[in-house]
């Protein structure tokens, strides 16, 4: 039994957390050893086997990134949810490490992490196991580490179990501090379903009062908000959050669920956000949801999980399913939030592939893995077609200049969206052994799309011109 002593409270190791955490770590060894490699990630963080969804607790402790995420290590299906971790020194080398939390009483939904006193603190909602669908109730847990390795449960948990309209959605808080205060953003619903995020505030993480209302969908934005965020950039506050049930409207909201944001303005005196946008989707590939952002050396870093409920995952036959996107440096400009590849991403590169002129009909031959950054003229067209060697795996890319859209057809299923180049007419595309990743420009639009190529990847310039091109082999940066 280990005594530690964390906001003024003593707590109990739970000895059979840690039990259970070498018995998940014992199967997932064995069960590593079965994974077909044909589609694991080279780059992407993703489960080591079973099944991955959103990204937890994404942190900075001690000089290291840590991100936690979603985890049944037992199915390559959702189940009872543990959180998985890894941490990394730069944002693209990354380590697993052992799993963080294991469900006892309560199953371990999404949450996020702070550091306080030199102690990591992960919030995260427990969903009770022995509730059943449509009953259940969600509550507010805290467990602590003090070597960001190995995690204790708070003995009082939970620490926040109240919604002012007694919603029992009640999930995936998101901490931050301020001035003093401990602040967390928590997705719920109205009692007539409509989406909302709730604010509260705590001196000490464990007592928490109700502020306000953050925001709320007046009828047309969705049933419930999840993974809710709130952050500032260049003096505006920004809203973030996956909102379920959206109507698909034309080009737009058309995965099964959406994440987008809220700009607007915020008072720590008042606890109200006054809205100066619409929602606005963040990414507009295949696959794509429930974002967590975290800040370091004054740079907004997201990471979203590269999956969607209710979309078939074609390595779920090999033992293993879901992934995390590469990590994303946010900006807010001309009254759109941003995302590029952070700077480490260049870390990857080894070998150039080609540099030049990329010909009408010419084709670039990766292996798994690439980076292609092509420039063409914005008055005629730009295709590409990118393909497995041995078929399958098929995505064209497209500029239409009649429209002004970019264009990502995944075997007939299209995502479009209406680009307006900033400073730059660029387009940079990650691949990766069953992904692809779309940056128009500075980031003012983005695909993200998972994709099944046989073999390596093929990419042919189909567009009626040349393009200025340099293409990249990536390094592997997780582990096998
Ligand atoms: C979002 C979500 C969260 C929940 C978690 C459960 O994808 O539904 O709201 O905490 O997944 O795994």
């Amino acid at each position: 039994v280990v005594f530690l002593s964390v906001v003024g409270t003593v707590y109990l190791k739970s000895v059979k957390q840690s039990d259970a955490i070498e018995e998940v770590e014992r199967y997932i060894a064995e069960k590593k050893a079965e994974i077909n490699p044909r589609y694991r990630l080279q780059y992407h963080v993703a489960p080591p086997v079973g099944w991955m969804n959103d990204p937890n607790g994404f942190s900075y402790f001690r000089g290291e990134y840590h991100l936690f995420y979603q985890f049944y290590p037992y199915d390559s299906q959702w189940g009872p949810m543990h959180w998985g971790h890894v941490s990394s020194p730069n944002l693209v080398d990354w380590k697993q490490l052992p799993t963080a939390l294991v469900p006892e009483e309560e199953m371990c939904f999404s949450g996020s992490a702070v550091v306080k006193d030199d102690t990591m603190i992960l919030m995260y909602t427990g969903r009770l196991t022995t509730d059943v669908e449509p009953f259940f109730n969600e509550t507010q847990y805290l467990a602590f580490s003090d070597d960001g390795v190995v995690f204790h449960k708070y003995e009082g948990n939970p620490v926040l179990s109240f919604t002012p309209n007694g919603s029992p959605d009640f999930r995936d808080p998101k901490v931050w501090k301020h001035e003093g205060y401990w602040y967390v953003v928590i997705g719920s619903k109205t009692l007539d379903e409509r989406g909302r995020v709730l604010l509260y505030r705590s001196p000490d993480m464990v007592n928490w009062e109700f502020l306000s209302i953050i925001g709320e969908s007046t009828g047309g934005m969705g049933y419930m908000w999840e993974c809710p965020d709130f952050f500032e950039i260049k003096g505006k506050h920004i809203l973030l959050m996956s909102p379920q049930g959206i109507e698909p409207q034309g080009d737009r909201y058309k995965n099964t669920h959406q994440t987008g944001y809220i700009i607007g303005s915020f008072n720590y005196e008042t606890y109200e956000f006054v809205p100066e946008s619409d929602f606005q989707e963040i990414d507009f590939g295949h696959d794509f949801y429930a974002t967590q952002t975290t800040e370091v050396d004054g740079k907004r870093i997201l990471i979203a999980w590269f999956g969607m409920w209710d979309v078939p995952y074609p390595e779920d036959v090999d033992g293993w399913a879901g992934a995390m996107t590469i990590f994303r440096e946010l900006d807010l400009v001309a009254n759109r939030v941003t995302m590029k590849p952070v700077e480490a991403m260049t870390d990857l590169r080894t070998e150039t592939l080609f540099e030049g002129e990329f010909s009408e009909d010419g084709i670039i031959e990766f292996g798994k893995t690439g980076e292609l950054i092509v420039k063409g003229d914005l008055s005629k067209n730009i295709e590409l077609e990118i393909k497995g060697s041995n078929g399958g795996g098929q995505v064209i890319v497209r500029w239409d200049t009649a429209v002004r859209k970019v264009v990502v057809d995944r075997e007939g299923d299209v995502r479009q969206v209406e680009w307006l180049p900033l400073k730059s007419e660029s387009w940079r595309i990650f691949l990766d052994s069953s992904s692809l990743e779309l940056f128009c420009g500075e980031g003012e639009v983005v695909f993200s799309t998972r994709v099944y190529p046989d073999g390596d990847w093929y990419v042919t310039n189909r567009s009626p011109q040349a393009l200025d091109t340099v293409a990249y082999k990536l390094r592997r940066s997780v582990p096998e």
